[in-house]
């Protein structure tokens, strides 16, 4: 079995490899595998374990702490975030150490009652505090929602090394440990941090504020090479990618359509007359060759979000469910959206869409609007004052 790794003195990678993973949580796909990356820092008096493994990969990192001295030298373990993948073996270790002190955040704790299932020593750490392990000092930063509503960063802070868990992370496997002695990963970084983190931009934001400023050697994520190169240069990094688009000075609106049939385009048309009418630009994008890419760039863009939807087989067909299911994926900068089609003989897809929209916390602009089959001269003066009130609900 693979022995741990010292990467400073004091301080070893006990993670593992997961080398043949080709899709994370079952949502993202790895095309070179990842890693789930645990950490021993030794102090004088006392040894902690930064993070642990997924839980099938128990073992793997047992025999690495056995190897480095054995599970009763770990005098405390600091779960800086508490999802399975970095939890998942915490149970096994509880199990042989139920004393075991957890330093963790307020929400990890309530998080792990649940994933563990009894009782542990939680011991509940506040932003900025710091606890000696003998000549070693461990900083926890908490960094809510670096994707969790759990997460933190611990700093040790004598030999400037984060321990930033999912942060400045990604998914990369190489035989190699730091990111100055394998090759290029930048792209598998960058969409990490559209994966993981995008959604979370204003938190980033705040994280990168606390630490920016820190001396930095090393950043030890808990996915993929260890930063050693220029790891200021990986918080200057995130700071850019955590920046939203400038908002322009002409107002948005985003026009999502599906329309099988030509009827709700011609229903968007005339509501997009009534939205350019206030003063709006509007971007259509027809869902049948929607780039998912594009839509989530938009969204950090649009004032106003407009669906129009045909209805097909009782529902909204599954290019809207997608488009609708990337909202989550960014923080999209309108708050006001509306929705309309036409359908032929039953209708439901357009309130099904607005409840959706409801559910995504956008407030609506104004009724729905749905027409039968193909709009008339009057539906179409309809749609453009649809259009105008939609558009007015932004600026009002
Ligand atoms: Fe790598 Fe959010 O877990």
């Amino acid at each position: 079995m693979e022995q741990g790794q010292e990467i400073i003195p004091g301080v070893d990678w006990v993670g593992v490899r997961h080398r043949d993973l080709r899709i994370f949580d079952e949502l993202f796909p790895t095309h070179n595998g990842t890693t789930y990356n645990a950490y021993l820092v030794r102090g004088r008096d006392k040894t902690a374990l930064i993070d642990t493994v997924k839980e099938p990969f128990t073992d793997e990192l047992f025999g690495k702490l056995e190897a480095a001295g054995g599970l009763d030298k770990i005098d405390l373990v600091v779960v800086n975030h508490t999802e399975p993948d970095h939890s998942g073996a915490l149970r096994h270790l509880l199990a042989r150490r139920p004393d075991l002190p957890v330093y963790c955040t307020k929400p990890a704790q309530n998080f792990l009652a649940q994933l563990l299932n009894g009782p542990f020593n939680a011991q509940v750490v506040s932003d900025g505090q710091e606890i000696d392990l003998g000549g070693r000092t461990l900083r926890f930063i908490l960094a809510p929602y670096l994707h969790w509503p759990d997460t933190m960063f611990t700093y040790l802070v004598e030999d400037a090394v984060l321990f930033p868990c999912d942060a400045f992370g990604a998914h990369y496997c190489a035989q190699k440990l730091f990111d100055d002695e394998i090759p290029d990963f930048s792209q598998d970084f960058f969409f990490y941090f559209d994966c993981i983190m995008r959604p979370f931009k204003d938190k980033v934001r705040e994280a990168v504020a606390k630490v920016e400023t820190l001396p930095l050697q090393l950043i030890c994520p808990s996915h993929g090479p260890i930063l050693r190169r220029n790891p200021q240069a990986v918080v200057d990094t995130y700071r850019r990618l955590a920046v939203h688009p400038p908002a322009s000075a002409t107002p948005r609106a985003l026009m999502l359509t599906l329309s099988s049939h030509g009827n709700t385009r011609q229903m968007a048309a005339a509501v997009r007359e009534g939205v350019e009418s206030q003063g709006f630009e509007v971007v259509e994008m027809k869902l049948c060759e929607l780039r998912d890419s594009d839509l989530r760039d938009e969204l950090e863009l649009a004032d106003l979000v407009l669906v129009g939807t045909a209805t097909i087989n009782r529902d909204a067909p599954p290019q809207v469910w997608h488009a609708l299911a990337l909202f989550s994926l960014v923080t999209p900068k309108a708050k006001v959206a509306a929705a309309f089609g036409s359908f032929g003989w039953s209708g439901e897809a357009v309130k099904l869409v607005e409840e959706r929209l409801k559910g995504l916390r956008f407030k609506l602009a104004a009724p729905s609007l749905t027409l039968r089959f193909k709009p008339t001269a009057e539906d179409l003066a309809v749609c453009r004052k649809f259009g105008e009130e939609a558009a007015q609900a932004v600026t009002a």
